[in-house]
């Protein structure tokens, strides 16, 4: 495809979405970018400030569980690619409220591959070149052992949370339209993201807020959990190359190859941040209640507490496919990626307080007593 597109992004208010927005729309200005986002507490519209005012971008308030908008803007906008995000996306959530994951990432993929179907196959004035990209996840795979190997494409799939059951879903429904009905789809299976703009219910920006605002850093079991982490860019990059030259109908797993048990990130982090506050006095002024604003170390914070249910123990990408067909590599490391998230986490306090205001709180309150 090398005209001019018309790509749907749904979710695209979220967290990743708003990365890859940011960085679609300045690889490809001539694009024209419509987000469809429901603004969930997890979709903000100040995370799309900064390509909010282009000609060739618009946003929706709209779900994906709303048959009439997806078909109104498919026929309206003409769209030809849809790079869907729009998911609930938290595993914690899954667990006590798993009815919104199947609505959002079950039914909503199913409306959406509907009106792809409608718009792109079954009527006669459909684009000459379609694609729908599925953003999904790495625990589709399930659990690993200390010496397993890692996920690759072919690996059979034993989701274990409810959030992850939906995902595996959803990647089998695009699947079986590309099958069945023949749609033009790739999908992509990602490792743990982290970066500007993660919602601070997620491991990395929730210990950040909790380290700066003097809360305890809420380490899950032992600790000993681990997680492959990339950098959001480094998984835009991939997802764009999936699109521009993946084959259609596969799936590419993307990740960072970059393994860290949490005990060892949180602790990490509590260093990164005792010398961000010692290299920087203002910081001290700025966030009086963090333990390094009195010359004590942020992991007096660390506190273990009950574990997830069903915690997934490892998670590891084989990225090889991925690299060998399309190209793909992370361009930050772990060290370097985690010096931008802090950063921009420390500059960006108002963000965080905003959206940390709303039905969060509320839900936090309602599922989590203080000795969780
Ligand atoms: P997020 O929770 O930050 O954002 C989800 C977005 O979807 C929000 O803007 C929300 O408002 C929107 N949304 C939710 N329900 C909707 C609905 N019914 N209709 C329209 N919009 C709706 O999620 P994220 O972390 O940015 O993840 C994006 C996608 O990437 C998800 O599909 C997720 O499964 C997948 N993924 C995430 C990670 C990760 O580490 N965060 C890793 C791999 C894959
Ligand atoms: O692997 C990809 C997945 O990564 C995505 O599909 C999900 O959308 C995304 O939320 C993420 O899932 P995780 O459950 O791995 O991410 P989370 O940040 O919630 O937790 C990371 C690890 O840290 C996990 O082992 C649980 C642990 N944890 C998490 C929180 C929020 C803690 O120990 N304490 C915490 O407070």
């Amino acid at each position: 495809m090398t005209a001019a597109r018309k790509v749907l992004v749904t979710g695209g208010a979220g967290f990743i979405g708003a990365n890859f927005v940011r960085y679609w729309s300045e690889c490809y200005p001539s694009d024209r970018i419509i987000v469809l986002d429901a603004l969930t507490y997890a979709g903000n519209l100040a995370n799309l400030e900064s390509v909010a005012a282009g000609d060739n971008y618009r946003f929706v308030h709209g779900n994906i569980l709303d048959v009439a908008t997806i078909d109104e803007l498919m026929l309206g906008e003409q769209v030809d690619t849809i790079v869907h995000f729009a998911a609930e996306s938290h595993v914690d959530r899954s667990i006590h409220e798993p009815d919104a994951f199947i609505q959002t990432n079950v039914i909503g993929t199913n409306n959406l591959l509907m009106a792809a179907r409608k718009h792109w196959i079954d009527s006669d004035s459909g684009p000459a070149a379609h694609l729908f990209h599925h953003v999904s996840t790495d625990e589709v795979y399930g659990t690993l052992g200390p010496d397993d190997p890692a996920f690759t494409e072919q690996t059979l799939y034993a989701p274990n949370s409810p959030y992850a059951a939906s995902k595996a879903a959803s990647d089998h429904l695009v699947r079986s339209y590309h099958h069945t009905f023949g749609m033009q789809v790739t999908t992509s299976n990602c490792s743990n993201n982290y970066g500007p703009y993660q919602f601070p219910e997620k491991l990395i920006p929730l210990m950040i807020v909790n380290a700066v605002t003097g809360k305890p850093l809420p380490v899950y079991g032992d600790g000993s959990n681990i997680r492959d982490w990339l950098y959001v860019e480094d998984h835009c990059r991939g997802i764009d190359r999936v699109i521009n030259q993946g084959q259609r109908g596969a799936t590419y797993n993307i990740g960072g190859n970059n393994e860290w048990r949490n005990i060892d990130i949180v602790n990490q982090l509590c260093k990164s941040i005792d010398a961000a506050f010692e290299a920087d006095d203002q910081l001290a002024a700025h966030f009086p209640d963090a333990p390094a604003a009195g010359g004590k170390k942020t992991e007096s914070l660390i506190t273990f507490v009950k574990d997830r249910l069903g915690h997934d123990w490892r998670y590891a990408i084989d990225a090889t496919l991925a690299e060998s067909e399309l190209g793909y590599k992370p361009l930050e490391s772990f060290e370097s990626g985690f010096q931008l998230t802090l950063n921009w986490m420390l500059q960006n306090e108002m963000w965080w307080r905003a959206v940390m205001d709303g039905s969060y709180r509320d839900w936090i309150s309602k599922n989590y007593s203080a000795d969780d």
